[in-house]
């Protein structure tokens, strides 16, 4: 397994100077715990933010601090105060938490934030590389580090980088909010993976890549770049192991006998958290409230251990939660409480592990109800030490967690009636009924544990570094020009076939806009007049529009996917003998389609028909070319057409045309030592896959092709004709390549 180099902004370890004296503290947030069981068994490296701004700590202090995290094969990345400030408090949790979790109102839009945001990411990029090679694989987590993979890999085009994103990733419409939003997509699509907790954070980062980048995706497979980057599920698991043996540990069974002292035999509600406003604490105590209230004999009988881990005390949102939540508090336990028994127990601190374990293993509900949370491990890890499956969960819809748990008292944490129901029935559950819930969730979490989840993750990752490699390797590289211009000079007759749209110049929104330029024309008909050369226009486009452009070059034109050709100095023939009636049937029912998809319009051609929908909504669009293959394929079938999918274009025209067949019409012609041909759509590998055995063929994008190369552009496509057309026939090469 190759070296594995994990990068985040907490680290699992954090710093705290108090008394003039350095402590190492452990971290909390799922990250940095669920993480840590897999970073200790692999030993691998872990760079992130110690929680000190470097102004806290003098030059041996730091060196104090790399010493002994390095120890914990930590490294840390050291920012100044106003990057806390701006980076940490401002961009990263007052821009992209609130944000992401749904809270628009708690969202500040700063430049000056966004600008430490990238300066930050920038800084982790120079840890990365002072250590890593391209053999190693990154993985980068989390909504702190965003621009990352995108930096990292300019530097290291060859790397595996993968990404997680431990928050949800939120719909368009909350997305676009952000200005930089761009910037930060392309950021995390420097990544080969890009992991998400449930498959609707997957949708809404497709959604979002699609219609502010316009880059489409292929079972979630996305193109871009000339890469093909992946973005997949993997709902984050806990230490399982761990959690399940809370029960046998003495230090353990010692908490839990001094929480049942103090609490008696009362019914125990544990809520944990950090104190964060997307946890639902307000929500969830009024709840509580009612439940005490609709339910009088539960007086005294039950107590809410309500534990807030104190987080981003310095965020003014965080402040004032922490407010109203002790007055809520108060409220409660003032109007419910009575002399020996408040009503809700409050502590306001991180808790020790065996303290944290015995409340979750002794404690009869556990009340999860975050507003939004991208997993939620807490829920997780209360299942798991219920070794003697009895407890209940209450969970939040809203978590990620609850995709996997269905066997939770499941409710909408905005409404307080169905958690304080849900209290009731929770504390009034059969015994058996309880056991065969927690069964069923401990069956999977015993499956997908963290190990398993991050193994899983860098399985992928190797894979679809695998695949970005592979698709490299057909890559026309400049040893390939070499060869095939050898080939070239020796070869007396050569004839070129050539896609248009996409090949020869770039797609514009509408296709009468894609002119060709005058140093196409040009360099077509400098090449098509080299003696022994000749060129042919294989396209998609009517005859009338190659001849506007094309007529004075003196090359081939072959339109409609094949239904006409042209030879030099002749009039257009159709290989088409059937009639032309089908168009006036199909029409009305294309126009339809096209009324109902704003954006998508129709092309008639003389012997087909095209529904083009570049400009439609890509989601309508999708569930309209559904409906209309659909409606098309009994039609089809009868009246003898084919339909072809393009790029962004469905095509209807007579059976048994395509460019394949077309282009061998121009091939019979003559006697060719080399063809070359080039096409960048679905409908070219007709083309790739009829050529003579003498052929070279390229297509214009990644992608799996049945073409021998790969390039990049329209740009590169030029280069290489121009490269061609300034070989001469015979001259000296070279290099001698026996096989190609
Ligand atoms: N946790 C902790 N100490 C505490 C309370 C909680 O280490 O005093 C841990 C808890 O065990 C869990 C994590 O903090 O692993 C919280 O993760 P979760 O996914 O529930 O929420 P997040 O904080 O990441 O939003
Ligand atoms: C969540 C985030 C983590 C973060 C943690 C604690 O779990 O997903 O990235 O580390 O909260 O927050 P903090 O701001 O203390 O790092």
């Amino acid at each position: 397994m190759q070296r594995i180099i994990l990068v985040s902004n907490r680290l699992p370890t954090t710093v705290e100077k108090k008394k003039g004296g350095i402590h190492y503290i452990n971290s909390t947030g799922g990250l940095a715990t669920g993480l840590d069981a897999f970073h200790q068994d692999n030993e691998c490296l872990w760079i992130g933010w110690p929680g000190l701004s470097s102004e806290h700590m003098n030059q041996s202090e730091k060196a104090e601090i790399r010493q002994n995290l390095s120890e914990k094969n930590c490294v840390p990345v050291y920012i100044t105060r106003s990057d806390v400030e701006k980076f940490y408090y401002g961009f990263s949790n007052k821009t992209i938490w609130p944000l992401f979790h749904y809270f628009p109102q708690h969202t500040f839009f700063q430049p000056d934030f966004w600008s430490s945001y990238v300066h930050v990411n920038t800084l982790f990029a120079e840890a990365v590389l002072s250590i890593a090679t391209k053999n190693d694989l990154i993985w980068v987590h989390d909504y702190q580090l965003m621009l990352l993979p995108a930096i990292l890999r300019k530097q290291l085009p060859d790397s595996g980088i993968g990404f997680f994103l431990h928050i949800p990733f939120p719909s368009l419409e909350i997305f676009r909010l952000l200005p930089w939003r761009k910037e930060v997509l392309e950021g995390l699509l420097g990544a080969d993976l890009i992991g998400f907790h449930t498959y609707d954070y997957i949708r809404h980062f497709l959604n979002s890549v699609r219609r502010l980048l316009g880059y489409d995706n292929t079972f979630s497979q996305i193109s871009c770049h000339n890469r093909i980057l992946k973005a997949d599920v993997f709902p984050m698991g806990i230490d399982y192991k761990r959690f399940s043996e809370v029960g046998l540990m003495p230090e353990v069974q010692k908490e839990e006998k001094s929480i049942r002292r103090k609490t008696g035999n009362r019914s125990l509600i544990i809520a944990i958290e950090r104190l964060d406003y997307t946890k639902g604490i307000i929500q969830r105590l009024e709840a509580f409230d009612l439940f005490l209230s609709q339910n009088p004999s539960m007086k005294e009988k039950v107590t809410l251990i309500l534990v807030a881990v104190p987080s981003r005390t310095s965020v003014d949102s965080y402040k004032q939660l922490k407010k109203d939540m002790n007055e809520m508090i108060g409220s409660i336990n003032g109007r419910h409480g009575t002399i020996g028994w408040a009503p809700v127990l409050n502590l306001y601190r991180s808790l020790p592990f065996p303290t944290l374990a015995a409340l979750y293993h002794s404690c009869d509900v556990a009340l999860v109800t975050p507003l939004r949370d991208g997993m939620n491990l807490v829920a997780k890890e209360y299942i798991a030490t219920k070794q003697d499956k009895t407890g209940v969960l209450i969970l939040s819809e809203m978590a990620g967690a609850a995709k996997e748990m269905g066997e939770a008292i499941i409710v909408n944490p905005n409404n307080k009636e169905e958690i304080a129901e849900a209290l009731r029935v929770a504390l009034e559950m059969p015994v058996d009924e309880q056991k065969y819930r927690i069964m069923c969730m401990q069956r999977r979490l015993i499956r997908y544990d963290v190990h398993r989840w991050a193994y899983d993750f860098i399985d992928k990752l190797e894979q679809a570094r695998a695949l970005r490699e592979n698709l490299q390797c057909k890559k026309l590289t400049e040893s390939d020009c070499r060869t095939i211009r050898s080939k070239y000079s020796r070869a007396l007759s050569v004839l070129f076939l050539l896609d248009y749209d996409g090949t020869l110049v770039p797609f514009a929104d509408k296709p009468e806009k894609a002119v060709p330029d005058p140093g196409l024309i040009d360099l077509l008909r400098r090449l098509n007049s080299i003696k022994g050369r000749k060129v042919a226009i294989v396209s998609g486009r009517d005859r009338r529009s190659l001849d506007r452009w094309f007529a004075e070059t003196g090359i081939t034109l072959c339109a409609e996917h094949g239904v006409w050709i042209k030879e030099p100095g002749d009039d257009w023939s159709t290989t088409v003998s059937q009639q032309n009636k089908w168009k006036d049937e199909l029409w009305p029912i294309l126009e339809l389609f096209a009324d109902r998809t704003p954006g998508a319009l129709l092309e008639e051609k003389e012997y087909s028909l095209a529904f083009h929908y570049r400009n439609a909504d890509p989601e309508l669009a999708f569930l309209r070319v559904r409906e209309l293959m659909d409606a098309l394929i009994h039609l089809v079938s009868n009246l003898n057409l084919g339909v072809m999918q393009g790029n962004r274009v469905i095509e209807i025209k007579n059976a048994g045309i395509n460019k394949g067949t077309a282009a061998m019409k121009i091939v019979e012609k003559g006697s060719w030592d080399m063809v070359l041909a080039a096409g960048d759509d679905v409908t070219d590998e007709d083309l790739f896959s009829s050529l003579p055995k003498n052929s070279f063929s390229i297509k214009v994008g990644i992608g799996s092709s049945k073409a021998d190369f790969n390039v990049e552009s329209v740009e590169e496509v030029r280069r290489f004709l121009e490269m061609l057309c300034e070989t001469g026939v015979e001259t000296e090469v070279e290099e001698e390549i026996e096989n190609w």
